[in-house]
């Protein structure tokens, strides 16, 4: 089993269906083209069926892109198949995305048909794809809730109808760690098949758990993760691709794999994606939110000034930052505010260093955050006293 892990983003998919993300035509190539520049390997443009809008950025994506594989959704009906491959036909390396529900509750109360139809409709539109294109993906959605049984026999079933990645999402983000990488185990050791195909992972983040439970189908065999930046997506999202990408790089201790992403271009990406969706990135998200790399606590502090991998796990510039912060607060200790002072420029002697040192701790005991030109104000005062 290859060690390379491929990452197929549907930022510009999946992604854009939250609510409030939707992206115009000229917003959706920027974002392909960072996506390529990122090094994602599959770029899921859109739903080509879902609007004439989404058909041009499926289409002007795939004649954009020159190196990652441009795919489209298609559910499993002839028309949505036909007009995915319309759009992605013009690129270097198209690939049809057709998916069908597999649990019970789906396929009774959404698809009103019985398994054997939906065994039989698997069986026709893989079929009808891989007709007009030569890499054709097959999900099984609401996987996680599926019957085993039954959703081997579709697995299988979907291989020999010439499918070469088989998607198991999580649809609702009902899975943990355990039980999702379970189901891979399960499928990929029991289906006859399954050997021809790359196993993929595609969660959601409904318990929090989607990056956790991606890395453990990693584990467990699967060799694409599904996943968008920043996380944005469906409720409470996708799997996060900047947190994949560098858990796979940090810890490649205890995960022997590896992703074709380029890290330095990670904030670049998460960056873009906030500015033309608006949707701000939590201060506290992983990798890219605005305190992943930053440092109150003087304890932390003075550790970070003596060594950073102190309490730092990875660069800030591994992400694409040029530098950590180390932010001024009440926490704050000696060693951190007389590094700041050093970086505005100031000298103290010992007894207006304490002097000052005493004002900026009432000070930030009666502010959130204090800003240079606080510290400023209160130095320059300082020395003008003194
Ligand atoms: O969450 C899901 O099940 C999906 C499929 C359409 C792949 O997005
Ligand atoms: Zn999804």
């Amino acid at each position: 089993m290859t060690d390379t892990i491929l990452i197929f983003d549907t930022t510009l998919r999946d992604g854009e269906q939250s609510p409030g993300c939707s992206m115009n035509l000229e917003e959706k190539l920027q974002v392909a083209a960072q996506l390529e520049t990122l090094g994602v390997d599959i770029i899921e443009a859109g739903f080509a069926i879902a609007s004439p809008g989404d058909f041009e950025a499926v289409s002007e994506v795939a004649r954009q892109c020159k190196r990652a594989t441009i795919a489209s959704l298609a559910r499993a009906a002839t028309a949505d198949i036909e007009r995915a491959w319309e759009a992605v036909q013009h690129a270097e390396r198209p690939r049809i995305h057709t998916f069908i529900a597999t649990s019970p509750l789906h396929m009774r109360v959404k698809l009103n048909k019985s398994p054997d139809e939906v065994l039989e409709a698997i069986d026709r539109t893989v079929r009808l794809a891989r007709n007009l294109c030569p890499d054709v993906e097959w999900s099984a959605e609401d996987a996680t809730r599926s019957d085993p049984d039954f959703l081997a026999r579709a697995i299988e079933t979907a291989i020999a109808a010439g499918a070469r990645t088989i998607n198991l999402p999580d649809t609702v983000g009902y899975a943990t760690p355990e039980t999702y990488g379970a189901m891979f185990r399960d499928m990929i050791g029991r289906v006859p098949n399954a050997d021809l195909a790359v196993f993929s992972t595609h969660c959601h983040n409904d318990l929090g758990l989607a990056v956790a439970n991606s890395l453990a189908a990693v584990m467990a065999g699967a060799r694409q993760v599904e996943s968008t930046i920043n996380g944005i997506g469906e409720r409470a999202g996708n799997a996060a691709v900047e947190e994949i990408a560098m858990a796979l790089k940090v810890r490649h201790d205890v995960m022997p794999v590896r992703s074709n992403i380029v890290s330095t271009e990670i904030t670049r990406a998460s960056r873009l994606i906030s500015g033309i969706t608006g949707f701000q990135v939590q201060p506290n998200k992983a990798i890219v939110g605005a305190n992943a790399f930053a440092h109150e606590s003087g304890i932390h502090q003075d550790g970070m000034i003596k060594d950073a991998s102190t309490y730092e796990i990875m660069t800030p510039e591994s992400v694409g930052l040029t530098q950590s912060s180390l932010v001024m607060g009440k926490h704050s200790g000696r060693a951190a505010f007389r590094q700041k002072l050093q970086e505005l420029g100031y000298e103290l002697g010992d007894n207006a260093f304490q002097d000052a040192f005493a004002r900026f701790k009432e000070l930030a005991d009666a502010k959130k955050a204090v800003y240079d030109e606080d510290i400023v104000a209160l130095v320059d005062d300082e020395v003008n006293s003194g």
